[in-house]
């Protein structure tokens, strides 16, 4: 394992570009890696709100999110849920307001690190913790990349995949030089593969010709099953465990357990 074992390993869920799988993998590679019997935190950290939602959170109307932790001075440990069916499947979870972090934390000191600070008082609890970021490169998404180990960067197999990737990279080279000098890109992940598409063959391979090794092997089909079991407030294991998303995110869980035994990836 890249980390000591009483700590947990931080990992961002990110892309500037929305619709590209982020929520969907934090959701189902926490829940893959929480039925391999892995304490999993999934940190919500996007305003809208959707793994929260995803992991069923809607109904349980909290008061104490996210938002609260970075703002009022909540405990981490305070605004953490379990999510139902599972033995170690935790969720910190946040609705729209945490829109207002941006702004509220503009002037603050050490703005950059507070998602780590928060994060310190919770990660002895767990083997993981996957922050979901929202589709932009602002102070959300440089808390997360600050408080991180490392980041998979979902890609959607599409024309303009690649868009706007140089500048993530960018991003991620920036917070590790200033702020996070360990932090890594752990994979690339494929998504959306549709084999009845020519394009996304073409896309697939474009990606993996450029960045090789740094490309999961799994890739993530598209299938409709994932896209229908947010609404069910499920992670698609229990949702429905024979489809072919299901059957992916298991395999990505088990790629990434067995990348943390070789370490590493790159920044
Ligand atoms: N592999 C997939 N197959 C089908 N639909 C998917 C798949 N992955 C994501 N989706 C759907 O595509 C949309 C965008 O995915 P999402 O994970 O929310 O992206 P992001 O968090 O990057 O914005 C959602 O409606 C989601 O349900
Ligand atoms: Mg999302």
């Amino acid at each position: 394992m890249a980390k000591s074992k009483n700590t947990a390993k931080v990992v961002s869920l990110a892309n500037q570009k929305g619709g590209v799988g982020k929520t969907t993998t934090a959701i189902n590679l926490a829940s893959s890696l929480a039925k391999m019997g892995k304490k999993v935190l999934v940190v919500d950290s996007d305003p809208q709100g959707n793994a929260s939602s995803g992991l069923g959170m809607v109904a349980k109307k909290k008061k104490d999110l996210l938002y609260h932790c970075y703002v009022d001075g909540v405990d981490a440990q305070k605004a953490i849920c379990s999510v139902d069916g599972f033995k170690s499947l935790h969720v910190l979870p946040t609705n729209i307001d945490l829109i207002g972090v941006e702004v509220e934390l503009m002037s603050a000191k050490k703005r950059e690190k507070y998602l780590a600070a928060l994060l310190q008082q919770v990660k002895k609890n767990y083997d993981f913790v996957l922050v979901d970021c929202p589709p932009s490169l602002g102070l959300l998404t440089i808390n997360a990349l600050t408080a991180s180990d490392s980041i998979i960067i979902p890609l959607q197999c599409e024309y303009f995949a690649l868009e706007g990737l140089s500048q993530l990279i960018r991003t991620i080279r920036l917070v590790k030089n200033t702020y996070n000098k360990g932090l890594y890109i752990e994979g690339l992940l494929l998504t959306m593969f549709d084999k009845r598409n020519n394009l996304t063959f073409h896309v697939a391979n474009e990606v993996k010709s450029h960045f090789t090794k740094l490309v999961f092997d799994t890739v993530i089909p598209r299938n409709v099953r994932l896209s229908e079991s947010p609404s069910y407030g499920k992670p698609i294991q229990q949702y429905d465990p024979s489809s072919s998303g299901a059957r992916s995110y298991d395999m990505l869980g088990k790629e990434f357990l067995k990348k943390q035994k070789n370490k590493k990836g790159e920044a």
